[in-house]
């Protein structure tokens, strides 16, 4: 863990004041201003999440905020620079994107997530694991929905910078993103200290889809009685921030409420696409699929209603599931 006093914090704290006054001051910021207008932001929705833009060119930043070789190699710590291994040759990371400060759930800048302004690639460009920054752990957006919010009741979890802004601009101020990782246990287990329920939304395509699935194995473990996790799928082609722009907060909160599928409703309806659980094969095939997953649940209540469930659907006795339970890991194959 970094030192709570690590001079990073200061540094990229300092960076992204430099975006934020570049958004505002830099002669080329027409061209920004005018991409996030047309994505359908407001300059208070870009206050709230303090958004910026690192200007063209290449040592702009590193201009800025280093004037010797040992400020420059703090910012190379801070994942801000890049030295190229060969030449030697030292350069800002972000150039001429959108830029958004992503946050601990303190508030300190621990990283940045960069966004092109047209459609050239990559469209993304993240901060590096560094001291302070590591992916698998923290939520975008996480320490901004605690300022939005008094008393977080569920927590909506999408994929994407845009989706979790835009949800925000169309009143909808709860959801976080994973930065392009996949949900993991540590994400879950951060966010069930502060909430009890959280609604997972990926985009309608097939890679949110296969988000969906890995994140229900990730939410196994820490389904204690009393957590809910739900899944809401989008249309084709939709991700929250299109789906938000085009029907409204209203509509989309409405989505989550009546569409939105409890993890146990998902598990047996996914596993049953794959088990068809219309002959005996098929039933034999669900259980076996079902049982090592629901031995995952720590839950001991909600355990027991899964296999009471998969007892219901194969027809089975619920005392021989419980026993073919015990040899769960004989079903795994
Ligand atoms: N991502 C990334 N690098 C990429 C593409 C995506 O890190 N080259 C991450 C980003 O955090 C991005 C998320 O994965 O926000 C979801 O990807 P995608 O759906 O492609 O991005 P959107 O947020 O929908 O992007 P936009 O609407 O701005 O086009
Ligand atoms: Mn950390
Ligand atoms: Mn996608
Ligand atoms: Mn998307
Ligand atoms: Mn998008």
């Amino acid at each position: 863990a970094p030192r709570k006093d690590s001079p990073l914090y200061a540094l990229l704290e300092q960076a992204a004041a430099y975006y934020r006054q570049q958004l505002r001051q830099h002669p080329k910021k027409a061209r920004a201003v005018s991409y996030l207008k047309q994505r359908g932001l407001t300059g208070h929705i870009a206050k709230t999440y303090d958004i910026g833009m690192a200007p063209p060119g290449w040592d702009n930043l590193m201009a800025h905020l280093a004037r010797d070789s040992t400020e420059v190699k703090a910012l190379i710590e801070a994942g801000l620079v890049v030295e190229n291994e060969d030449s030697g040759k030292r350069y800002d990371r972000f150039r001429d994107r959108i830029m958004f400060p992503i946050r601990d759930s303190r508030g300190r800048v621990i990283g940045f997530g960069g966004r092109v302004l047209g459609d050239d690639k990559p469209k993304y460009l993240n901060s590096p694991e560094t001291p302070v920054f590591h992916k698998g752990q923290e939520l975008y957006g996480l320490y901004e929905a605690k300022q939005q919010n008094r008393q977080l009741q569920d927590i909506l979890v999408v994929e994407g910078y845009m989706d979790v802004i835009a949800l925000a601009q169309h009143g909808v101020t709860n959801a976080v993103a994973t930065l392009g990782t996949a949900t993991s246990e540590d994400h879950l287990k951060r966010l069930f200290r502060l909430v009890h329920s959280v609604t997972f939304c990926f985009d309608g395509d097939k890679a949110g889809r296969q988000a969906a699935w890995r994140a229900l194995n990730s939410a196994l473990p820490v389904l204690e009685d009393g957590r809910h996790v739900r899944f809401l799928f989008l249309p084709d082609g939709q991700d929250p921030d299109s789906m938000v722009r085009e029907e409204g907060q209203q509509a989309f909160e409405q989505r989550i409420n009546q569409q939105a599928q409890p993890l146990t409703e998902y598990l047996f309806r996914h596993l049953s696409e794959e088990a068809r659980p219309d002959s005996l094969e098929g039933k034999a095939h669900l259980a076996a699929l079902a049982l090592p997953l629901i031995d995952r649940v720590p839950g001991s209540l909600l355990r027991r209603l899964l296999r009471q469930s998969l007892a219901q659907i194969t027809g089975m006795d619920l005392n021989q599931v419980a026993s073919e339970a015990a040899q769960a890991p004989a079903a795994q194959q």
